[in-house]
């Protein structure tokens, strides 16, 4: 097991500043999302890490050592693709074999490291297919067993599940996730599906334009995001300006208690979660009228006008209001944050 620390990586293709001063720890054993939307410097990351990409400025620490003079092959560090780049002419054995072989592992030792990777990932049976004889999920357990084979330590795990349908893809997480906590390997999975970097890590680094502007536990990143920024690559959310005085927080659609005591100007975010709508009779909350109603199987989304502003909510399915219809909306305050 090894710590992994970025230290002030910098990196400019064509002029064009990628990656701003980035700095990351992985502890030994950890799992980190790099989670931002396309083109922030994700790949680059990765790249830059495992030696096929060199940055401009900083270090790359592996166990308190630089790897930055270390030539690929040798830097501990394996890159699983999006798009697996399996050898299409090598079978499932050989290719997991490929990366023993290029280090001059002896045969006997080769074969028995190749059966044991096929039985982590469950291929037995499809040793001798070839990659265009497998489904995607196949392939993705073949380019994890590939790269795990070699022993790395660090693991790096490029958007891996993207190319799979819903279903697989949760299940390829979990198998992966099993196999990242069972082996204790430290490794970084970048993703640009908030919900996926949510649930599999123990921290998530968030990344946009070449910066890393936030890294914290799932719960500090979804509940306290850092900036308005972060606040809306995480979904719709609803803002309201106001002020807050006294405690109260003062605004369009009323007065509230708020969780907050500098006095001053600001935007409350308000989770769509976070409103819970009842009859107008129930005497609570704000009253308005339905907007809109969008129903998804066990939640409806609506759209509720307060005084001229819209508030968006997410209920269970019972909760069901026609358009036009008066309701009170109760809006949680406790955790609503201020920007
Ligand atoms: N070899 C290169 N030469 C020039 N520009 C590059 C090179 N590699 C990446 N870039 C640019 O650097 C930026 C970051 O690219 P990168 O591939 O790291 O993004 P990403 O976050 O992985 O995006 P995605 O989610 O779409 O994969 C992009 O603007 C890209 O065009
Ligand atoms: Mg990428």
């Amino acid at each position: 097991m090894s710590k992994l620390e970025l230290k002030n990586i910098s990196k400019r293709f064509d002029g064009k500043s990628v990656l701003k001063d980035v700095s990351l720890v992985v502890n030994e054993g950890e799992m980190i999302s790099l989670l931002g939307p396309s083109g922030c410097g994700k790949t680059t990351t990765l790249k830059i890490i495992a030696g096929l990409v060199e940055p401009d400025s900083g270090d790359i620490l592996l166990d308190g050592e630089s790897i930055l003079d270390v030539p690929v092959e040798k830097r501990g560090t394996v890159i699983v693709f999006q798009d697996y780049l399996l050898f299409p002419h090598m079978t499932v054995e050989e290719n997991i074999g490929f990366g023993l072989k290029m280090a001059k592992v002896d045969k006997a030792k080769r074969v028995k490291r190749v059966r044991e990777m096929i039985d982590l990932v469950q291929l037995t049976g499809h040793e001798k297919k070839y990659p265009g004889e497998l489904s995607g999920g196949q392939k993705q357990r073949v380019a994890v067993a590939r790269a795990l084979a070699v022993e790395p330590r660090v693991l790096l795990l490029d958007e891996p599940f993207s190319n799979l349908d819903a279903r697989l893809r949760e299940s390829m997480r979990e198998f992966v996730c099993d196999l990242q906590r069972k082996l204790g390997i430290t490794t970084i999975l970048v993703t640009h599906d908030r919900e996926e970097a949510l649930m599999t890590s123990n921290k998530v680094a968030v990344m946009l334009e070449g910066s890393i502007e936030q890294f914290g536990t799932p719960e500090q990143i979804y509940k306290k995001p850092a900036s308005l920024d972060i606040a809306n690559f995480f979904g719709e959310k609803n803002y309201i300006e106001g002020t807050i005085e006294n405690g109260m927080f003062k605004c369009k659609i009323g007065k509230f208690k708020a969780n907050h005591n500098i006095s001053s100007k600001v935007k409350a975010m308000i989770r769509p979660e976070e409103v819970e709508l009842f009859p107008k009779s129930a005497d609570t909350g704000v009253l308005g009228k339905v907007k809109r109603k969008k129903f998804a199987g066990d939640r409806i989304y609506y759209t509720i006008l307060v005084n001229d502003t819209e508030i968006r909510c997410i209920t269970k399915s019972e909760k069901d209001f026609k358009i036009g219809e008066t309701v009170a909306a109760k809006i949680d305050f406790g955790n609503v944050v201020f920007f």
